[in-house]
């Protein structure tokens, strides 16, 4: 059994859209072992605890990141998480807690990387008046939505599309794939040639 801890920020859905596929069985031999969240209010930490998940908030708040992400590991050592799934999760890691698990994290990100990276990739997206957006599942390094990509999914951006339009038919492709790429890393059948993730 492998055994997952996610972290989040905030509303939780692709937290939740993992949950389901682990529910259902599309995450063959996988368990969440550890929702981890920086904050108390989030939608998540609520739906986590309603799941009748390990639900642990560890607040972020004026905390500096090498003392924050010591505490975060030490949470997931604990429960001996075999994989880190970023779930929303608003934080930038540090070297060292990507040091702590190579290639054992994984974030999503609602843009076709390297396209619009950090924080309103849909609105960067419609103001760049690009004609595609998507989202990416990628390998966590110690830069902002950078690493190795494993999957990636595109969706058309529509004339009058809004962030809150767009966002929705991101939204829907994110929960496919994050499941579809923590299948793959599980299941190892992937290589990496510089920054190229060969799906094998
Ligand atoms: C998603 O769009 C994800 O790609 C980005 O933050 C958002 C989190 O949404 N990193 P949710 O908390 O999973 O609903």
């Amino acid at each position: 059994m492998k055994r997952l801890g996610i972290l989040i920020s905030g509303r939780g859905s692709n937290f939740e859209a993992i949950a389901d596929s682990i529910d259902a069985g599309r995450i063959p031999n996988a368990e969440i072992a550890v929702v981890i969240s920086n904050r108390p209010e989030a939608r998540g930490v609520e739906t986590a605890r309603r799941r009748g998940l390990n639900t642990v908030v560890i607040p972020s708040k004026g905390l500096d990141r090498e003392t924050y992400d010591r505490m975060v590991v030490e949470e997931l050592r604990k429960n001996q998480v075999d994989l880190v799934c970023l779930a929303g999760f608003m934080r930038l890691l540090s070297a060292w807690f990507v040091e702590q698990y190579p290639l054992k994290i994984l974030n999503i990100h609602p843009s076709l990387l390297p396209s619009f990276p950090g924080l309103d990739a849909q609105h960067q997206a419609l103001e760049h008046g690009v004609k595609v957006s998507g989202c990416t599942v990628h390998f966590v390094d110690a830069c902002l939505d950078s690493g190795p990509i494993i999957l990636q999914a595109a969706v058309p951006v529509l004339n009058d599309d809004t962030v809150e339009t767009l966002s929705a038919r991101i939204l829907k492709e994110e929960h496919r794939i994050y499941t579809e790429a923590i299948n793959i890393v599980l299941s190892g059948k992937f290589r990496i040639e510089g920054r190229r993730v060969i799906l094998t």
